[in-house]
């Protein structure tokens, strides 16, 4: 079954998410620890016992030694941390360096098939296709899932796929749908995902006949 991941460095909201049980890992980049507004040392110190899942850790260099030595140090926060590395050639580069040293890697901002491929070939451990993003710009985010879906199991290529910038509870359903390994969730739409009317109308009617009832459990 494809696993559900938190998209969030918001502590809060992993707190909450946990508590449900479901949560497989939790993925975050700079942008979403600068809205949650916080370091990755804090960050890490509070997360630590409430997701021991992958949790993904994004590199901010644009050379592959330098990524290479800040993967080493976010190494060090955790045993689960898996290292996010931007579909660049030295994010490529850094990628082999990464695989050869032993480290979990997640490349990021993967937008066509061929940079799964140049991934997977690199080593990747798991690579993030950014299905919300291709389909604000008109194109379609499943139909690149379902590309790398294809070529991945045609080679019996065992990097892990990630349907990242998710949108919607249907993006979560589609994800599913053309076959990625994981999804990972903002947790406004895995809110969203719970709900349904005819479940609070469900609830509600099950609620007024029991009370009326007089009868007890
Ligand atoms: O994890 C990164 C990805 O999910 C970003 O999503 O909403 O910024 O396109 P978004």
């Amino acid at each position: 079954m494809m696993e559900l991941y938190l998209d969030t460095a918001n502590l809060a909201e992993i707190r909450e998410i946990a508590d449900w049980g479901i949560l497989s890992g939790v993925t975050t980049n700079p942008s979403l620890l600068a809205k949650a507004g916080i370091n990755v040392k804090d960050f890490m110190a509070e997360i630590a016992s409430l997701v021991t899942g992958p949790l993904s850790l994004e590199v901010t260099a644009e050379d592959a030694d330098t990524m290479v030595e800040q993967a080493k140090f976010l190494k060090t926060y955790g045993e689960n941390v898996v290292i996010k590395l931007p579909l660049t050639e030295a994010g490529l580069k850094a990628c082999g360096l990464l695989k050869k040293a032993g480290i979990p890697t997640n490349l990021t901002l993967v937008f066509s098939a061929n940079q799964a491929l140049l991934a997977a070939r690199a080593g990747a451990t798991y690579v993030s296709p950014f299905v919300g993003r291709l389909n604000d710009n008109g194109a379609a985010g499943n139909l690149l899932l379902e590309e790398i879906r294809a070529i991945f199991d045609r080679y019996q290529q065992k990097t892990k796929i990630i349907a990242a910038s998710i949108r919607s509870p249907r993006d979560v359903t589609d994800a599913a749908l053309f076959g990625a390994d994981i999804a990972t969730i903002p947790y406004g739409v895995m809110k969203k995902m719970v709900k349904h009317p005819l479940t609070d109308v469900g609830l509600a009617q099950f609620k007024a006949d029991w009370e009326k009832s007089g009868l007890c459990l």
